[in-house]
């Protein structure tokens, strides 16, 4: 048996025995435990932070002396009154074994550490970006022994860190002999290597130690909006999050109309190209600006988007998305320089992953979906509904996911309502509605009281009422419905059908006052026929989806339904059930998960063994396509009515007792239904 000393780390509990004055990063090394260096041991770096324990450890059979480990030394002294270490923290690199001891890793020093998402059902992300930084000391150049400066830096990256090839392009030789020379032959370079089998690339070169972070963007591009999220590569933490309207709406709202328009004006595809690139390069600036760090310090970016959106970012017409078969130029995931796609706010060797899409249309944001929310690992059967301008909705479990996506239009993001607004300070975003004086109280972003609490003058002092955003829109539907102003085949009723004063006539039809501030020259924010119109397209593409891949699957109900998109956190489930937006669930098995797709997009960009998951899971997902099934229409019709037409809802029954289906008569009679058709 060794007389080696014992040395234990936690939380890992690898143990092994060492020689005395074995450095405690080098003992971590051989036992495989996750503890960081940028520096390689030279002192500098301070990645290698260790907590030793002293004292009695009848659980690992050890007692661990004051003496356990070297004297405090003079790299630690220096690097403790320049910037200070925690009580009790040694440096790893610096620490020598001198008698059995007790060492904790603490999560900041762990190279792999798990960075923990806010959802409340979320799964930790463990850090395992494809860029990370190398402290190197290189050889000097020699006349006797004549190699280039390039060469000496390949073979200090592989000497002192076993990074075996790499390639730097030219605009990284062209800073690399000035940059040696200034750190005095130390350098650090951030190294790109991802889950391919291409080579690593230089992406980055600084003199002496980069102590100045490294960071990626998350980028969700939607056909309504880009949002992104600016991550901290060696933490994980999102440093700034931001977004902007997609500036590709001035060519058309929606999916199809972009298509159109590529197909109509010769070089649209390319102006639509070049005004998402223009976006994304002056979201990269602000978001960089709004964390205070510099944009070339964004080495990384990772897009989710549907398959049109992916198109027209590549650059590529998106033409054929647009007829049967709906043909991708490529469903693989791409990582490519991000200069080639014109990303010039951010490094400019920048390298860019885009995951890969499911069908022509089912793009890199279900993927993202499936990503985050991991329905193959379901044991119950989940619906996952990533509600936008068009819906990533994917049904499955641990035997068989399906996929598919539905053009519900940007009507649930407050576009194509009469008051519809985005998010923003001034909307309404909740709603109620007195079932029995119909009288309304709403709350609007920016301050947590409703209506008619005391204080909420005062609040919105500032910001006033300014419209309804998207789930505000869509509480205001399902509590109409809910109050008995609006009956079951969505038709809004008059003053003296549902009788109240703020059911007004607008032609031929009625529209419900929610707020008037016209005397005072704001706005007046009404729910007209026409909103509840495109409420009830968009809610019923979003369930005839859903019902198709039910139909696949041969269920009639799933065991639980997750809501995800930008705004799906911000949806009340209830009265996303009573406007029949999803099938009908037990109310306590419905949840939101946030933006689950921007979501997908952060893991991949951290963690690079998820980038190999997603590529063979999208292969194994069952795509249904939407476009060309003839069930989907039908449903479509069916679920024209709030909630569904022909779907019962026990579930929702449980809490919820819906007036009459129709004015009037108090039941689906004869007259109601041939009412029904003459307005048919
Ligand atoms: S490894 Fe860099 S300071 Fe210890």
């Amino acid at each position: 048996m060794t007389s080696d000393p014992l040395v234990v780390f936690t939380p890992s509990g690898k143990r092994g025995h060492f020689p005395v004055g074995t450095p405690i990063l080098t003992a971590a090394r051989q036992l495989g435990v996750d503890l960081d260096s940028v520096c390689g041991g030279r002192g500098i770096c301070s990645k290698c932070q260790i907590t030793p324990s002293y004292g009695e450890f009848p659980k690992h059979g050890v007692t661990v002396k004051e003496d356990a480990l070297s004297e405090w030394n003079a790299v630690e002294q220096r690097y403790d009154e320049k910037r200070g270490l925690k009580p009790g923290r040694r440096l790893g690199c610096q620490a020598t074994v001198q008698g059995d001891v007790v060492i904790d890793v603490p999560p900041e020093s762990q190279v792999h550490r798990q960075v923990v998402r806010k959802a409340a059902t979320a799964r930790a992300i463990t850090m395992d970006p494809a860029t990370r930084l190398y402290f190197v000391v290189v050889e000097e150049p020699d006349m006797h022994s004549p190699t280039g400066d390039l060469e000496r830096l390949e073979r200090a990256l592989r000497q002192q860190w076993d990074i075996e090839a790499v390639r730097a392009d030219l605009s990284l030789l062209s800073k690399l002999q000035p940059t040696l020379r200034k750190g005095k032959w130390e350098v650090t370079v951030a190294v790109h290597k991802d889950h391919t089998d291409r080579v690593a690339q230089i992406v980055e070169i600084w003199p002496g130690l980069h102590e100045g972070g490294l960071y990626g963007l998350a980028i969700d591009l939607g056909s309504t909006t880009i949002a992104a999220h600016l991550t901290d590569l060696e933490t994980g933490e999102v440093k700034a999050s931001s977004g902007l309207m997609n500036p590709q709406i001035r060519f058309g709202e929606d999916l199809m109309s972009r298509v159109s328009y590529a197909m109509m004006n010769p070089g649209g595809d390319k102006e639509m190209t070049q005004a998402v690139r223009e976006a994304i390069n002056d979201l990269a600036t602000a978001i960089a600006a709004e964390a205070g760090i510099d944009p070339e310090l964004i080495v990384e970016t990772v897009f989710v988007c549907n398959p049109v959106m992916h198109h027209l970012l590549l650059g590529l017409d998106p033409v054929e998305l647009g007829q049967a078969p709906f043909a991708l130029a490529t469903s693989e995931s791409l990582s490519l320089p991000a200069r080639e796609m014109d990303l010039t706010a951010i490094n400019p060797r920048a390298q860019v992953y885009i995951l890969p899409c499911i069908a022509g249309h089912v793009g890199a944001d279900c993927a993202a979906v499936a990503l985050s929310e991991e329905p193959g690992k379901s044991e119950d059967l989940v619906l996952i509904v990533d509600v936008g301008t068009n819906a990533e909705i994917l049904l499955g479990n641990t035997s068989r996911v399906l996929a598919c996506s539905s053009p519900t239009g940007p009507a649930f993001e407050g576009a194509q309502i009469s008051s519809g607004q985005r998010a923003a300070p001034g909307a309404i975003e909740r709603i109620e509605i007195d079932p029995v004086t119909k009288e309304p109280r709403f709350r609007v972003i920016g301050s947590d009281k409703w209506s008619d609490e005391e204080g909420f003058e005062a609040d919105i002092a500032t910001t006033g009422i300014t419209g309804i955003c998207g789930s505000g829109i869509i509480e205001a539907v399902a509590e109409m419905r809910m109050a008995g102003l609006l009956d079951e085949s969505g038709l809004i009723g008059s003053a003296e059908q549902t009788g109240t004063s703020r059911c007004i006539a607008e032609g031929r039809t009625n529209a419900y006052l929610i707020h008037d501030a016209s005397a005072e020259g704001g706005p007046r924010i009404t729910v007209t026929q026409g909103d509840i119109r495109a409420i009830q397209l968009a809610k019923s593409a979003l369930y005839a989806g859903a019902r198709l891949l039910m139909d696949e699957m041969g269920v009639d109900k799933v065991d639980r339904i997750v809501l995800a998109g930008a705004f799906g956190a911000h949806i009340s489930t209830k009265h996303a059930m009573v406007l029949g937006m999803i099938p009908d669930a037990p109310l306590d098995k419905v949840s939101s998960a946030g933006n689950a797709a921007g979501t997908g997009a952060r893991i991949a960009l951290c963690n690079i063994a998820s980038r190999s998951e997603i590529e063979r899971v999208v292969r194994e997902i069952t795509k249904v396509e939407t476009a060309i099934e003839p069930k989907f229409q039908e449903h479509f019709v069916a679920a024209n009515a709030i909630p569904h037409k022909t779907d019962p809802f026990p579930e929702l029954a449980k809490v919820v007792t819906l007036p009459s289906p129709s004015f009037n008569t108090g039941g689906d009679d004869e007259n109601s239904g041939r009412r029904r058709r003459r307005r048919a």
